[in-house]
């Protein structure tokens, strides 16, 4: 029961599935912290692996970058592999002040400046956000970790590079936090499937105070990151 961008048949994937943008993270999540770990899919080298972690069987596989790419895989998981939760697990850039480099930002809500919820045709602006389940659980996981978490909007841009200023600074006068790529269009197949959906980033750079982190120093924000979503899995299991 492929689909066009998985390989895999129904039940091969978790209920839960963590999906950093970088395939060779979700590897690197798989052989790291997942007992059993079993390689699902590796269509266009985009990873996807289901094992084990503290009891829990969970799932793990690379979006790739930017909206559309993210919203084909999830929605052929949430769609044709009857999966129930995504987290995103990735980077952004800080447009706030209020943020440091390395901080765990969650995304209450997604802006974009895409159209791709163009194609639901609604007769209006529809405000992509995040399960209140799975936020509720990633704040409750990250207390016991001691990580102090950022909650509040965030930018899902279309493009990385910019033609005139780095991002448009009216975005901060928003309250927004910061810009990545992939979830508003995560948000919207959650919404429009009935399922959950949750985006964390760590703070990779901050485009107002111009700090950049390391290779070292997001490798450290990533994996804590990671154990983060893995707890939040956990929990998920629980019901
Ligand atoms: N823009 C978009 N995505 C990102 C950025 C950024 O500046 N930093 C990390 N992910």
């Amino acid at each position: 029961m492929a689909t066009p961008h998985i390989k895999g048949e129904k039940g091969d994937f978790a209920k839960t599935v963590l999906m950093p943008g970088d395939p060779l993270r979700a590897k690197f999540i798989a052989e790291t912290f997942l007992t059993d770990a079993k390689q699902i899919t590796d269509v266009r080298n985009m990873f996807g692996y289901t094992g084990m972690y503290q009891g829990v069987r969970v799932s793990v596989m690379g979006s790739g970058m930017g909206m559309p790419s993210m919203a084909i895989y999830s929605h052929e998981l949430f769609k044709e592999f009857d999966v129930e939760n995504i987290i995103r697990i990735g980077t952004a850039g800080a447009i706030s002040e209020k943020l440091e480099l390395r901080d765990v930002v969650v995304g209450i809500g997604a802006c974009t400046n895409s159209n791709f919820a163009n194609q639901y045709r609604l007769p209006g602006t529809f405000a992509p956000t995040a399960s209140y389940k799975l936020l509720k659980k990633t704040d409750m996981v990250a207390e016991k970790l001691g990580i102090d978490l950022k909650v509040g909007n965030i930018l899902s841009e279309d493009n990385f590079y910019h033609e005139f200023e780095d991002v448009n600074p009216s975005w901060e006068k928003m309250g927004v936090l910061a810009v990545e790529m992939e979830a508003a269009a995560l948000y919207m197949n959650a919404a429009r499937l009935g399922k959950n959906a949750l985006a964390i980033c760590t703070i990779s750079d901050h485009l107002v105070k111009k700090e950049y982190a390391t290779v070292e120093e997001r490798q450290t924000s990533f994996t804590q990151m990671m154990e983060l979503a893995l707890g939040v899995a956990v929990e998920l299991d629980k019901e």
